[in-house]
């Protein structure tokens, strides 16, 4: 299965895509968390990344595309791959229907969870996460077990940088001008799924179940 993840932040593609990622054996390959990663060690990637990560816009097409170009062609994905976050852009989308020609390879759908703006406020300011294994919890969705310690790796959990109310501002705008119309690029191509995210984690995890069992039975 290789499946894209599109979808406002906040929609809840990260949690779903480690859930069918840890359910399927196939890897989760989250943009924002390999960049979050580089920023960290202090990468190059990191250091030209930070100031766009940090205030809600995207970094430059050419890092991003270059980085997943390099991230697509690990063993891993051979069996299949989950991607949450990248395409963001028509251009982006562009270089990865190349990169998917070079190595002989068909996307299997497009996934858009499609959120309304209270789901992703509420979700967004009520994220904490790992800074250590980057598991994802909501103080009220889906605290962890001991008071803000993660439940795998016991590390204290930290709010993300953007998940400031004014960040958060920024990155729906930037959602609604640069990411929302891959939605028609990917429509027309016949890819596009659409899954309803304001459903709670069980349930939408059935619905994209379901959704992904109709296509692979096809
Ligand atoms: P990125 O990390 O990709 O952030 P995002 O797209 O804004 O998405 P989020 O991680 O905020 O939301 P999500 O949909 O994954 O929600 P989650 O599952 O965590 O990108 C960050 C930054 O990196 C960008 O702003 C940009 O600067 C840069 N970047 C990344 N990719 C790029 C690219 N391709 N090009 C250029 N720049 C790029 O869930 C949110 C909360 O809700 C959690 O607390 C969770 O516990 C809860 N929750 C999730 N699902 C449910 C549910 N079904 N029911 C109830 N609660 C739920």
């Amino acid at each position: 299965m290789r499946l894209v993840f599109v979808g406002p932040p906040g929609a809840g593609k990260g949690t779903h895509a480690k859930i069918l990622s840890n359910r399927h054996k196939i890897p989760h390959i989250s943009t924002g968390d390999i960049l979050r990663a580089r920023i960290k060690d202090g990468s190059d990637i990191g250091k030209i990344a930070k100031s766009y990560v940090e205030s809600g816009g995207l970094v430059p097409d050419e890092v991003v595309i270059q980085m997943m170009k390099e991230r697509l062609q690990e063993e891993d994905t051979k069996q299949g791959f989950i991607l949450d976050g990248f395409p963001r852009t028509l251009r982006q989308a562009e270089a990865f229907d190349r990169a998917l020609k070079q190595l002989s390879i068909r996307l299997t759908a497009v996934v858009d969870f499609k959120a309304s703006l209270k789901t992703v406020l509420r979700r967004l300011t009520g994220r904490r996460v790992c800074p250590k294994c980057n598991t994802n919890y909501h103080v009220v969705n889906m605290p962890p077990k001991k008071n803000n310690m993660c439940d795998v790796c016991g590390e204290a959990l930290v709010q993300r940088k953007d998940d400031l109310e004014e960040t958060i501002r920024k990155r729906l705008e930037v959602y609604d001008k640069d990411t929302q119309p891959l939605v028609d690029y990917y429509r027309n191509t016949g890819l596009l799924q659409i899954v309803n995210a304001d459903l709670e984690v069980e349930d939408l995890d059935k619905e994209l179940e379901s959704t992904l069992k109709s296509l692979t039975a096809v």
